[in-house]
């Protein structure tokens, strides 16, 4: 949270910031793409209560930290950001002016109370589940109370938080996030996701689907599903049959105006036939998917409680790749899980050359309180962690860096999304979601052009525009 800087600037408007309609939120948001949108919706929710948005810390009458949970250095960062939030405070304070501060997401879940505690600094303390009640707790805590709303509720929270604003969606641009489910009731020993973001939920179809016709109608082009297992949702169809991920893709491909579709994050579990058949019967489907495994060895992938052995997960791989050969994959992986042995460490290796990735994210196994894993025996040493992670990321930079080069010479539709540095440039999407810079004959935001790439850096792509129709039309 580098941008909550200590320094605070007089600011002029301060004499009229606690008037109801010109109060400003500054939402700083860590974590997953979750909570992103959530980010997102608790803004429009605050909207409706007469603040706007802002993007400093120090303009703001409200500082809102989404916070995340997953490893420890991720639930570090809200003590220190809180520290510098305490300066700003008891700098204003000298000035008359007031600054509340909320802590939202998976660390206010975790720890509620014990932040408050902890942090005098915190007005509020909002759990993922209570984000529609927000508006209600501001008002106690304008009462002179220190909140701390960590329930489960039992109403729907999306069914009271606002719907995206079409003007607002506009000018986030032609691509957007739908979280079609929440929650997780996989237990993997090492995860904190069940504990603070509850058991899983999935929104119902007629709801997905107004929300993605407004986003269509704002002129968003690709919709990505969230959702901590989105391939779990399930839900009943418009046929009256019980749909899984795969048939509400089938259906969202049918709205005017999407012309991509992405879910992410996915359990390998929770790819069935329909899901895989879509990747083979949607062009819009884009070719690239999330499907993290963890590990390569059966023994760790048994005490990760991940319900599914390296073979299976290969087997899964082939299949999808049969379905659609285009596809390239990303992972998650952790080093250093309780009694990982250098033989079981050899083995994530193995996987990884086996299955070839074209992205992947890997971590050092950090023990959460309150999952099984921190209570395990054996854990490894960090120097042992340091060495397997550094070993890891030079294989999977080596895959990504093959995956790039592959890409030369080759065309490509490529979703514009905005302007680039140089004049007559453009940035856009490839379908694996590299950004690729367009440098001549760019296009209009949210055109499918067709691009040939020429050159490669470590995650972008720089191509030219080939001038003949697309898939979508769009010349
Ligand atoms: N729902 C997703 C992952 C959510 S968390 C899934 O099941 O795959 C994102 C990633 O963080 C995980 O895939 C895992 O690789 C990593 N992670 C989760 N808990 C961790 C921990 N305790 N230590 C290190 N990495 C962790
Ligand atoms: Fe965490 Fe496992 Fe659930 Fe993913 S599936 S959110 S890793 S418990
Ligand atoms: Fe982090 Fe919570 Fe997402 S712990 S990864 S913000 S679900």
């Amino acid at each position: 949270m580098d941008d909550i800087s200590i320094t605070h600037k007089p600011d002029e408007a301060s004499g009229t910031a606690s008037l109801a309609n010109t109060r400003k939120v500054y939402v700083k948001t860590y974590g997953c793409q979750m909570n992103v949108y959530d980010s997102q919706r608790m803004t429009d929710s605050l909207a409706a209560e007469g603040y706007s948005p802002t993007d400093t810390a120090e303009d703001a009458d409200l500082v809102l930290i989404n916070t995340c949970h997953i490893r420890e250095k991720a639930s570090e960062k809200l003590y220190s950001a809180l520290g510098r939030l305490r300066k700003m405070k008891d700098a204003r304070a000298k000035e008359g002016r007031e600054l509340t501060v909320g802590v939202a997401g998976c660390v206010a879940q975790a720890e509620g109370d014990e932040i408050t505690r902890r942090a005098p600094v915190v007005d509020l303390v909002v759990g993922p589940q209570t984000y529609h009640r927000l508006p209600q707790a501001l008002a106690r805590v304008r009462q002179g109370e220190r909140v701390v709303e960590t329930e489960y509720a039992i109403e729907d929270k999306f069914e009271h938080l606002p719907a995206p604003r079409k003007e607002q969606t506009r000018s986030r641009g032609v691509t957007a996030f739908l979280t079609v489910q929440e929650g997780c009731d996989k237990f993997c020993t090492f995860c904190v996701v069940p504990y603070t973001r509850g058991s899983e939920v999935s929104r119902p179809v007629a709801q997905i689907l107004k929300e993605a016709e407004k986003l269509a109608d704002a002129g968003v082009r690709e919709l990505t599903l969230l959702g901590q297992n989105v391939n779990a949702w399930h839900g009943q169809g418009a046929d009256g049959r019980e749909w899984g991920l795969g048939e509400l893709l089938y259906r969202l491909a049918d709205i005017p105006g999407i012309a991509r579709l992405r879910y992410v994050t996915s359990h390998p579990r929770d790819m069935d036939d329909t899901l895989i058949h879509a990747h083979r019967d949607l062009p819009m489907l884009m070719p690239y998917l999330h499907l993290p495994v963890q590990a390569g060895s059966d023994r760790i992938l048994k005490a990760m409680n991940r319900k599914h052995t390296a073979a299976d997960y290969v087997r899964l791989i082939d299949r999808i790749r049969e379905a659609r050969s285009d596809i390239a994959l990303s992972g998650d992986f952790i080093v250093g899980f309780p009694g990982e042995t250098d033989e079981d460490f050899e083995a994530t290796l193995q996987i990884v050359r086996d299955v070839t990735y074209a992205a992947a994210y890997s971590f050092k196994y950090s023990p959460r309180p309150g999952t099984p894993g921190a209570d395990m025996d054996d854990h490894v040493p960090e120097a042992v962690k340091d060495e397997r992670l550094q070993r890891l990321q030079a294989l999977l930079s080596e895959q990504q860096y093959a995956f790039q080069r592959s890409l030369i010479g080759k065309t490509m539709d490529v979703l514009i999304e905005k302007a680039g540095r140089e004049p007559g440039q453009m940035v856009g999407r490839s379908p694996w979601l590299q950004p690729v810079i367009i440098d001549v004959h760019g296009g209009e935001i949210g055109d499918i052009i067709n691009v040939r790439i020429i050159s490669t850096g470590t995650n972008s792509l720089v191509g030219v525009r080939e001038m003949e129709t697309t898939s979508d039309g769009t010349i």
